[in-house]
C-alpha cells in the first residue's frame, strides 16, 4: 500500500485552508487512515482534535498524545462504557448520543466521575444512526437532566451524499445537512439549551457546508486520501488520490490480465448504492484499457477493451474505490515522495477491535 506524501499533504493542506478561510474548526475523521503519524500531521496543520468511529481508535490516538477526541458513535455496551471511563480521565473525550435510553446508560457509567461531554447525532438523510430534528428538544432536555453528562454539540453525517448522481445533488445534500444541524441547535437554544458545536461535513459535502453561517466545524475523513468513489462523484480527480496499491501482473491470458491484488488488498467496495460512476474494483493508472472487473481473495481479474502492453511481472498502481476500507487491510503505508520511498508508517489502529 503506497502513500504519496506530496498528495497527502496537498489534500490535508486544502482542508486546513478551507477551515481557516471560513473561520471554523476542523476535526478530521481518522477512520480513513487509522495512523498516529497522519493524525499528528493533521493536528500540526490546524485540526482542533480528531473524530473516530471506534473506541479502540480513540484509545490508540489518546495513548499517542491526541488530547481532544470525538467518538462519533453511540456507545452503549457496558464493557465499552467502562473503558470510556478511563479514556475520559486521560483525554478530552466526547461521545455521540442518539437516544434517551443510551444517554441513561452513559450517565450511569459516569456516576462519581468527571462529567462527560456529549453531542447529539442527527439524521440528515443517511438513515443510519441519529435522531430526527423533531426529536431533538426531547433528547436534549433529557440529557440536561442527567447529572453526569454535559451536552455541548449537535452533529450529523451526510453519508448519503455518496449516492448522489451529480455535484449539484451533492451540493443540495450539503445544504440540507447544515440546515438540519442549525435547525436542531436553534430548537434547543429556544428552550435555553446552548449548543456550542454545530458539526457537519463528509468528504463530498464539507466544502459547501463549511461556508454556511452558523456551522462551527467540519469533519472530513476520506479527503486526506481520496479515491475512485470521490472521483466518480466529481469531488476530486485521480491526480489527487494519495493512496494506491502496487500490484504485479501474475498471469496474462488471451482476453484478461490477472493481478496479485484481490479483495484482501482492494476490498469489494464499489461505492454507495446508486453511484453508477464507479467502474470495477479500482482504477489502474496509465492502463485505461484494463478494467479490474472481478476480484477473488488473492486475484484481481482485468478485462481488456483493447490491446495492452502489460506483461508478466509488470507492476501497476491501482487507485482503490474506497481508500478507508483499503487502509484497514494493511499493516503499513509505504510512504513515497518524488518517486522515492521515504518512510514506512504503521496503520496503528487497524485490527485492534476488541
Ligand atoms: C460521523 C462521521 N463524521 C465524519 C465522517 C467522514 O466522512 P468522509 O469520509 O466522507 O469524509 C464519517 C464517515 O463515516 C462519519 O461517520
Amino acid at each position: 500500500m503506497l502513500l504519496d506524501l506530496t498528495k497527502l499533504e496537498q489534500n490535508v493542506n486544502e482542508i486546513s485552508t478551507i477551515a481557516k478561510t471560513n473561520n471554523i474548526k476542523w476535526r478530521p475523521h481518522i477512520k480513513t487512515h487509522k495512523s498516529i503519524q497522519i493524525a499528528k500531521m493533521q493536528m500540526a496543520k490546524g485540526a482542533c482534535g480528531i473524530t473516530v468511529a471506534k473506541l479502540e481508535e480513540a484509545e490508540i490516538m489518546a495513548e499517542a498524545g491526541i488530547t481532544n477526541i470525538l467518538i462519533a458513535y453511540p456507545l452503549s455496551n457496558s464493557r465499552k462504557l467502562q473503558r470510556l471511563q478511563s479514556l475520559a480521565e486521560k483525554t478530552e473525550t466526547t461521545i455521540a448520543i442518539d437516544s434517551i435510553e443510551q444517554a441513561i446508560l452513559v450517565n450511569k457509567a459516569f456516576v462519581g466521575r468527571k462529567r462527560l461531554e456529549v453531542w447529539i447525532k442527527i439524521n440528515s438523510g443517511l438513515n443510519r444512526c441519529g435522531i430526527e430534528v423533531e426529536e431533538v428538544v426531547e433528547l436534549a432536555t433529557a440529557i440536561t437532566k442527567l447529572p453526569n453528562l454535559t451536552l455541548t454539540g449537535i452533529f450529523t453525517h451526510a453519508g448519503h451524499s455518496y449516492a448522489a448522481s451529480s455535484l449539484e445533488e451533492v451540493k443540495a445534500i450539503a445544504t440540507a445537512e447544515a440546515k438540519v444541524v442549525l435547525q436542531s441547535a436553534k430548537a434547543c437554544e429556544e428552550v435555553n439549551i446552548p449548543i456550542k458545536h454545530r458539526s457537519i461535513g463528509s468528504t463530498p459535502t464539507f466544502k459547501f457546508g463549511a461556508k454556511i453561517k452558523g456551522i462551527t466545524e467540519i469533519r472530513p475523513g476520506n479527503a486526506a486520501f481520496f479515491d475512485m468513489c470521490q472521483v466518480g462523484l466529481g469531488v476530486t480527480t485521480p491526480s489527487r488520490c494519495a493512496l494506491t496499491i502496487l500490484a504485479s501482473v501474475v498471469s496474462c491470458k488471451k482476453e484478461r490480465i490477472i493481478f496479485d491484488t484481490g479483495s484482501k488488498a482492494l476490498s469489494l467496495d464499489q461505492g454507495a448504492h446508486g453511484n453508477k460512476s464507479v467502474v470495477g474494483y479500482g482504477s489502474i493508472i496509465n492502463y485505461p484499457e484494463v478494467t479490474l472487473a472481478r476480484l477473488s481473495e488473492e486475484h484481481g481479474v482485468g478485462t481488456l477493451s483493447s490491446k495492452t502492453s502489460l506483461k508478466l511481472t509488470d507492476k501497476v498502481q491501482i487507485i482503490p474505490n474506497h481508500s478507508c476500507a483499503v487502509a484497514n487491510l494493511f499493516d503499513h503505508y509505504i510512504v513515497h515522495h518524488n518517486g522515492l520511498i521515504v518512510d514506512e508508517w504503521l496503520v496503528d489502529a487497524r485490527g485492534k477491535m476488541k
